[in-house]
């Protein structure tokens, strides 16, 4: 267990701050229970359930699942019912919306909410409910590419970042994707079906293929030709630039090919999270904050605690599957992220939403260094698992 491997210091640490998250959520949950929050400026949440997008996907955000995520781990870890109540809210704004999607977010959205709500309560709707997300998320797979595919359902060219090429999303997925594919495997634990299943395991396999480079570092996104399923080329997407290493798409990857490992115990899939786990740690500042990206200019200051804090919980989860003496190196890398995200700037004023201030969206994209609720969500993720309080929603 994680907890015993832990100094008495860092034990200590851990439990006064869940203690410390506890007390500023009993405020925050008050003031946001009606919203789905993506991220707090000025201290605010926002609402994202309110939202307005493109082709009508007005509470499909992708983030939308990670309120109630938080909520749930801590309902979990406290047994205070005001959680759960106050999670439920978002799962019945959300559930309506599931067959508006055009992307492979279902994972993210459902996984923290209607799968962790049956994990933890047993519901059977919830359990109903996160099956038809994932027969949604198994819809989008591609066999001649062996991918789920990324965004949309047209034939678009879309520049996602500005002044960067257009990206043909008929034929794109992304590293992203990766944490999106334990709705996959949970769909076959539960109902049995391998389908699900096999369709996880080729897409873990086509992106170990194409994603990962011979240094452990992975690419954002790949483009594939949607009919041959023939390599295209890659895309910086939201890290620094093409060839670079977005941190928060490494950390996509180590968490992911850890629940890949987890779930179908196939060697391939732990060796890859061990490769990404290895490039990741030797890149962490010494100050244990984690830039956007691990190939970004030292000026100016972009930093982004969503891919720290995620990492961190996927560098936990492999600490436990590999030998004691490499997995003391992950315990170790991810405690550092996770104090230095406490003591440089974490927010435990229970007046103000957000608990992390520096996450950031993408390298080249609007919102930098501050709050996000997946921050907050892998942050709170990471504390309980070091407590072994958490609920493995991957
Ligand atoms: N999955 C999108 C992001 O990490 O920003």
């Amino acid at each position: 267990m994680i907890y015993e491997k832990l100094t008495l210091k860092e034990q200590g640490w851990a439990a006064e701050t869940e203690k410390k998250i506890d007390e500023k959520l009993k405020a925050v949950r008050e003031r946001s229970e009606k919203k789905i929050p993506s991220e707090a400026k000025d201290g605010v949440h926002d609402d994202k359930k309110a939202m307005e997008g493109p082709s009508g996907m007005t509470r499909t955000f992708w983030t939308n699942g990670f309120w109630a995520g938080m909520l749930w781990q801590m309902y979990h870890a406290t047994k205070d019912e005001r959680y759960a109540e106050i999670a439920r809210y978002t799962e019945s704004v959300l559930n309506p919306c599931l067959l508006e999607i055009e992307s492979h977010d279902i994972g993210y959205l459902w996984l923290p909410t209607s799968v962790l709500n049956y994990k933890i309560t047993g519901n059977e709707q919830a359990k109903a409910d996160g099956l038809t997300a994932a027969k949604w998320l198994a819809g989008r797979f591609n066999p001649a590419c062996g991918f789920i595919r990324a965004w949309g359902s047209g034939n678009e060219a879309l520049p996602l970042v500005k002044d960067a090429p257009p990206i043909h999303i008929a034929g794109a997925t992304i590293i992203d994707c990766m944490l999106n594919l334990p709705l996959l495997y949970w769909a076959s634990e539960t109902s049995g079906d391998a389908r699900f299943r096999l369709i996880a395991e080729e897409h873990a396999f086509t992106t170990m293929k194409y994603f990962v480079r011979g240094d452990g570092s992975v690419i954002h996104i790949g483009e594939f030709d949607p009919v041959s399923g023939e390599f295209v080329t890659d895309h910086g997407g939201q890290g620094y630039g093409k060839g670079s290493a977005w941190t928060r798409g490494q950390a996509w990857g180590l968490y992911g090919f850890t629940a890949s490992y987890k779930h179908t115990r196939r060697p391939e899939f732990l060796e890859t999270a061990q490769k990404i786990a290895g490039y990741f740690i030797a890149h962490i500042p010494e100050d244990g904050l984690i830039p956007s990206d691990f190939c970004q200019p030292k000026e100016p200051h972009v930093q982004d605690d969503i891919g720290a804090c995620a990492a961190a919980c996927g560098l936990l989860e492999l600490s436990e599957l590999v030998p004691e003496e490499e997995g003391a190196v992950y315990l170790n890398a991810a405690v550092k992220m996770l104090q230095a995200i406490n003591e440089s700037s974490a927010d435990w004023n229970p007046d103000t939403d957000g608990i992390t201030q520096n996450g950031t969206a993408g390298y080249h994209l609007p919102g930098r260094n501050q709050n996000y609720i997946y921050a907050d969500y892998f942050f709170v993720e990471a504390i309980l698992k070091l407590l072994g309080k958490d609920v493995f929603v991957w």
